[in-house]
């Protein structure tokens, strides 16, 4: 159910019996790394209270077309964009009728005919409903236009009668819905990357930092989230909004980063540095603000910091590690001692001396360096950059973890 990380799934509940079984599904999708936000039909809430729902999707739970307060934050529109699939369990006879002959007469409906994501339906009714050749039209015309059926299921039904029409179990609904989303290239990995500046404190009101913007950190987060991975966004202070589902940790200085880096690192699959640390620091912070004083010039004292990328690749069971060599010339070349001096799988040469690439520009164009080779990466924007660099590192990932793989053993 690794497929599950990350998505949007809207889960729409009928009016049913089955209803009660929806909870359970919830508990699984979330489970399984899926972000769920439940819409109820009116007759589904005769079964199972939003309550239980909005307790186990951690969302409110949508229940009315017409609310002015829904459509101002998440309205019919907005969650028929959020969804990367509509599921409809309990899906009730009356419910596939609808949708069949196109009507948007109540919220979940309105997000059917409003998304262009998968609508997945999970059948459930008393056999007889299910037998009915009105029923049965409805399905093969539903199944016709895209739409897919999970079941339903045969055997004893609530009413007490036996036959097709039960609602497949929550497990089996799951992993079904998990079936229908393409692997993404990270999908199981967990990614750590860092982004934006380190502040080096002076004094309380001072301190030593870059013109680091995060926005390529940010961007490589959201196109990792995109792969199917799980991400960690260690990030220095910047002026960005935290990409949706992934955990971000705020940090200063560069030992702050460090340690935030290091703490869950067994965790790590990929480490990706793109934050610009300060190299060294003030060897004391003034615990005032430091007064103007009569001398023409004032010295401060600096001392290394700790270099972040390199203790990670130090480590003995390292992640795959890729750093970023930001140079104003000789850009390769530095790179390439970069690569070798801290123990890199990869490095992305960046040449900063350009204003239309590089540090807080919305463009950038690169270099991928290996031990092998070289691979330039045009001007594009950081956004597109960034799903480019996140299927090279998946792709070079997978082949150095197969080449670790321990051979099996001959018997
Ligand atoms: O944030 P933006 O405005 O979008 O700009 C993006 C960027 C230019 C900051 C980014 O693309 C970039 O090049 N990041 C690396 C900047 C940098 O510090 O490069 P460096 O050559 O000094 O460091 C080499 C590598 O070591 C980097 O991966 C860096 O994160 C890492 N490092 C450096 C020093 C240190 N103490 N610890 C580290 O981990």
């Amino acid at each position: 159910m690794q497929r599950l990380t990350n998505k949007q799934i809207v889960l729409g509940i009928t009016g049913g019996i089955a209803a009660y079984k929806s909870a359970e599904l919830t508990r699984l999708l979330k489970g399984a790394g899926a972000d769920v936000q439940v819409v109820m039909t009116p007759a589904a809430i005769e079964f199972i209270t939003p309550l239980t729902l909005q307790a186990l999707s951690g969302h409110p739970v949508h229940q009315h077309l017409l609310d002015p307060d829904a459509e101002a934050g998440m309205g019919h529109i907005e969650l028929a964009k959020w969804a990367d699939m509509v599921l409809i369990a309990p899906a009730s006879a009356d419910f596939m009728a609808r949708l069949n002959s196109g009507q948007g007469n109540d919220l979940l409906s309105t997000i059917c005919l409003a998304t262009d994501a998968p609508i997945v339906l999970a059948p459930a009714m008393n056999q007889a409903m299910w037998r009915d050749p009105q029923t049965q039209s409805n399905a093969t015309n539903l199944q016709t236009k895209g739409i897919r059926l999970l079941g339903p299921g045969v055997g004893e039904q609530a009413c007490g009668d036996t036959g097709p029409g039960r609602m497949l179990d929550p497990l089996e609904i799951a992993e079904q819905t998990a079936a229908l989303f393409d692997r993404g290239l990270l999908t199981g990995k967990h990614v750590f990357i860092t982004a934006g500046p380190t502040r080096e404190a002076i004094d309380p009101v001072r301190y030593i930092s870059n013109h680091s913007s995060g926005k390529m950190g940010y961007a490589l987060a959201e196109a990792a989230l995109d792969a199917g991975a799980q991400v960690t966004l260690i990030s220095g202070p910047v002026n960005l909004p935290a990409p949706p589902r992934c955990q971000r940790i705020m940090i200063e200085s560069a030992a702050q980063m460090l340690t935030a880096s290091l703490q869950h690192i067994d965790q790590c699959d990929i480490f990706i540095a793109a934050a610009a640390v300060a190299d060294y620091r003030p060897s004391a912070v003034a615990e005032h603000k430091l007064k103007k004083g009569k001398e023409e010039i004032m010295e401060l004292h600096l001392i290394k910091n700790p270099d972040i990328v390199a203790s990670v690749a130090a480590l003995h069971n390292k992640p795959f590690t890729v750093g970023f060599a930001a140079e104003t010339r000789d850009v390769i070349h530095y790179a390439q001692s970069k690569l070798q001096q801290k123990n890199l799988d990869l490095i992305i040469a960046n040449d900063v001396s350009r204003s239309d690439i590089g540090f807080n520009s919305d463009d950038n164009a690169v270099t991928v360096v290996s031990q092998s080779q070289t691979q330039p990466l045009p001007l594009c924007s950081k956004r597109q950059l960034a799903a480019q660099l996140i299927e090279i590192i998946a792709i070079q990932q997978a082949a150095l973890s197969s080449d670790h793989t321990p051979m099996p053993e001959k018997s």
